[in-house]
């Protein structure tokens, strides 16, 4: 039975840990020029850092795992690198959270050899300490153990995918919502709210991998 251990995280903290971080950064003597959120973890942080820090210049660079067909080893690449001069600039980088570490190396590498900023410094809200094979410049919370943190901006995403992963472990069974329910929130320890639970399952009969049955849900076995 799948089970991740999962904290949701509300838009309130979202903006205390946002000004916390920006804090830390104005405690520095790193005065940036333009912020470049790594996309898509990064721009809602990036964009927050831009009002705390007064910035006006935001751009982004989408850096993404992408998994090769029929290959379980992912690699991160750079979806659209497109060209741009920041000579002379001073660039915070910034992402939601450093896991592993590896989307935000390819994009620090990047902009470095490509965009070709004065300095570069890299921010995050999170730093998950123990997995993490770089240490951000800046960031607000430190991670001890690994964690699923369910942000505001993958709250419809995720509950997709977490509904999926359920439903696919017993193809075939009829679930009434209240099943489902229970079974998230004993699988991922959080309930995010009835709205987003049923978009959720809308999104998944949309997607043709559930289908309704009156009052109840059977997943698609094919
Ligand atoms: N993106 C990469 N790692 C993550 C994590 N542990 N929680 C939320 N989003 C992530």
């Amino acid at each position: 039975m799948v089970r991740v251990p999962t904290k949701l995280v509300t838009w309130e903290e979202i903006v205390e840990w946002s000004m916390g971080l920006a804090r830390v950064i104005k405690e520095s003597s790193f005065r940036p020029d333009v912020v470049v959120a790594v996309s898509r973890g990064g721009y809602v942080p990036a964009r927050l850092m831009c009002d705390f820090l007064l910035v006006d210049n935001l751009v982004s660079l989408q850096s993404q795992h992408w998994t090769e067909a029929a290959k379980v080893a992912e690699k991160a690449i750079i979806k659209f690198p497109y060209k741009l001069d920041l000579s002379g600039q001073r660039v915070l980088l910034v992402d939601d959270i450093v896991d592993t570490g590896d989307t935000l190396m390819l994009a620090r590498d990047f902009i470095l050899s490509e965009w070709r900023p004065a300095e570069l410094k890299i921010a995050a809200l999170q730093w998950i300490s123990p997995v993490a094979k770089i240490k951000p410049d800046f960031y607000y919370i430190e991670v001890k153990e690994w964690i699923w943190f369910q942000y505001p901006w993958t709250r419809h995403e995720d509950t997709v995918q977490f509904i999926k992963r359920i439903l696919l472990e017993e193809r075939g069974k009829e679930w009434t919502y209240e099943e489902i329910r229970a079974r998230f929130e004993e699988g991922y320890g959080i309930f995010v709210g009835d709205a987003y639970f049923r978009l959720a399952l809308e999104s998944l009969v949309e997607l043709g991998i559930l289908e309704r049955r009156g009052g109840t849900y059977v997943a698609k076995t094919v």
